[in-house]
């Protein structure tokens, strides 16, 4: 049998959960092309919203987690707020209000947010066919850089290398998915 790796272990708690997420009508109508624009935006702000509060709750955190694999955190509120072409978030200079204390929480979270990349490379051609002048910086993200994920996988078989670790980023990862899949569900509400 193959080892558990830290990947594995996330992929297979969180199927379902993923599943949900590509549920969210949003998502669907940017499969089968029935999002237009100003739902599209409505998505954008959603999204935008959830990053801007997750990204300060973190922040020293994401700050802290820069690695020699030569992975680091790309803003997603910064994305997102390019693509609204609004002000990029201020750095919040407040402490942290972080309640779920242990790192390999936070590393859950970020695999479901780096692990979108990999789905929303088919996302950004969807909205490319139709949406065509959108700006999508956010669904776009690493797409023109398929080493961006292996750093990643790298950073987190490190950082959860210690298979004790692994229910905290499963409960991290799992808390994500329900927080975007809302976010993404506000975009009808
Ligand atoms: C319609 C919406 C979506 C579609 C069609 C989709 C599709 C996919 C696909 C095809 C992959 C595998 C890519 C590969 O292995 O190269 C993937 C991976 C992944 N997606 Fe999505 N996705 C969607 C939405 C989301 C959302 C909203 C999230 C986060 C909240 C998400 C999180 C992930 C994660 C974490 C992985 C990595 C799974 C692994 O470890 O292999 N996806 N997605």
């Amino acid at each position: 049998m193959l080892p558990t790796t830290a990947r594995r272990a996330l992929r297979a708690a969180t199927r379902d959960a993923h599943a949900r997420a590509e549920a969210a009508p949003a998502m669907a109508a940017l499969l089968t092309g029935t999002l237009d624009a100003h739902r599209y935006r409505r998505l954008l702000a959603s999204l935008h919203r959830h990053f801007v509060r997750w990204e300060r709750e973190r922040g020293a955190f994401l700050r802290g987690a820069g690695t020699a694999a030569g992975w680091c955190y790309a803003s997603r509120a910064a994305l997102l707020a390019d693509d609204l072409q609004i002000p990029a978030p201020a750095r919040s200079a407040l402490p942290d209000p972080w309640p779920r204390a242990e790192p390999a929480h936070a590393w859950g979270e970020l695999y479901v947010i780096e692990g979108s990349t990999l789905g929303a490379r088919l996302l950004a051609r969807r909205l490319r066919d139709i949406l065509p002048e959108a700006p999508r910086a956010y669904f776009s993200f690493g797409s023109d850089d398929p080493a961006h994920w292996p750093r990643f996988e790298r950073t987190l078989e490190r950082a959860l290398a210690d298979p004790a670790t692994h229910a905290a980023a499963i409960d991290g990862a799992s808390r994500a998915f329900a927080d975007i899949t809302r976010a993404l569900e506000r975009t009808d509400a």
